[in-house]
């Protein structure tokens, strides 16, 4: 559904003027057009603005009047009180998304840290946080048949265990968010998106679409024995203005359309586009193949927002990189017949 059908049912924003730190990056970018097309002023916060791998933002409809890009970096403070200077609004979804912990950890945290403090001193009226269902998810003491919804938090002592320093990252960073927020006095709220996956505006390529690239140029041989959850990155960018433009909205909100095996993901994958090398078989022959958890999205569904259906993600997502010329077009793909396997 286009974006002004599926914000109409919110009260139209006067015009204003919202702050998005790295905006260059595969989220910060769709969320960057959607603002734009929502007739706000954006200043997109890059630590690099002459990097080419940014042009694409100064294409997006309404750039030349209306988005400002400033360089900051998460460690440095002022940078990030120069951008936030005179904002209405903050949305805050730079983030390393490494496991390497010395990368991860500290911008993750003192970066959003850092936000909050120039967000509570340009008294903003809200600030929307891009944190992750990797805050949310990794609790191994959570039963297989709950249902995962905005109560659940990730155990820090099984994300360091395991060394899962991304979800680690993420998780303190939340963490530290709610509480420097309240110190502050900044109306917080927070988006958690699962795996995000659809057109990429940016040039680059990022870490979740590597997920999908991987099944599609050979280098993946075979699947694991797992389960992911998946959203589309429009839907997630549409998130992020509801839950700005809402003022009830409040708290965290699990942004999710559906939790996928990844035999389902090359099964999808397979049907949509045949002539790429995609696995068939299972790195796991031991075990019983994983179930699907069961998760809430109805916060985000209450605000109005509709899903888009995970065979349209991948869709998108493999369409996407072969316009952008990261997956050679094969002789067999019939775009047409494609097209018409996604309606069914
Ligand atoms: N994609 C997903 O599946 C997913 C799922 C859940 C949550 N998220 C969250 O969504 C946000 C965006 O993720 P994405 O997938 O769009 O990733 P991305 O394309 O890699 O974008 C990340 C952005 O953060 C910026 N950044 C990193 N470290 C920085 C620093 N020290 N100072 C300033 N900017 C910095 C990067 O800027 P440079 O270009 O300068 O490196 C980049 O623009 C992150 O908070 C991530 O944790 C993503």
């Amino acid at each position: 559904m286009p974006v002004d059908q599926q914000t109409s049912a919110v009260a139209s924003p006067a015009r204003q003027t919202v702050c998005v730190t790295g905006a260059g990056g595969f989220i910060a970018s769709w969320l960057v057009k959607v603002l734009l097309h929502r007739g706000y002023t954006v200043r997109g916060t890059l630590r690099n603005p002459d990097d080419p791998k940014n042009s694409h933002l100064r294409e997006l409809e309404g750039a030349d009047q209306r988005l400002i890009l400033c360089k900051a970096d998460l460690l440095d403070l002022e940078s990030l009180r120069e951008a936030i200077k005179g904002c209405d609004g903050v949305f805050h979804t730079a983030s390393p998304v490494t496991d390497d912990p010395e990368q991860m950890v500290e911008p993750a945290v003192n970066g959003t840290k850092n936000v909050i403090i120039a967000a509570a001193e340009a008294k903003v009226k809200r600030m929307v946080f891009t944190s992750s269902i990797g805050a949310v998810y990794m609790d191994p003491n959570r039963s297989p048949d709950a249902v995962v919804d905005e109560s659940c938090w990730s155990d820090l002592d099984f994300c360091k265990n395991t060394k899962n320093w991304y979800c680690y990252g993420k998780t303190v960073a939340e963490q530290a968010a709610w509480e420097v927020a309240k110190e502050k006095g900044v109306d917080l709220v927070v988006v958690n998106p699962v795996l995000v996956l659809g057109p990429l505006l940016q040039s680059t390529i990022n870490a979740s679409i590597v997920h999908i690239q991987k099944y599609l140029t050979g280098s993946a041989k075979t699947y694991a024995n797992s389960v992911q959850a998946y959203v589309h990155v429009k839907d997630v960018a549409l998130a992020h203005l509801l839950v700005y433009e809402t003022p009830s909205a409040s708290g965290r909100h699990l942004c999710a359309e559906s939790v996928l095996h990844r035999g389902e993901v090359v099964e999808i994958l397979a049907k949509f586009f045949p002539e790429y090398p995609i696995p068939t078989k299972c790195s796991d022959e031991v075990n019983p193949r994983k179930k699907p958890y069961k998760f809430s999205n109805q916060k985000l569904k209450d605000l109005g927002l509709e899903f888009t259906p995970v065979k349209q993600c991948l869709y998108d997502t493999v369409k996407s990189l072969q316009e952008k010329g990261h997956l050679p077009i094969l002789p067999q793909n019939n775009q047409e017949e494609a097209a018409l396997r996604v309606e069914s």
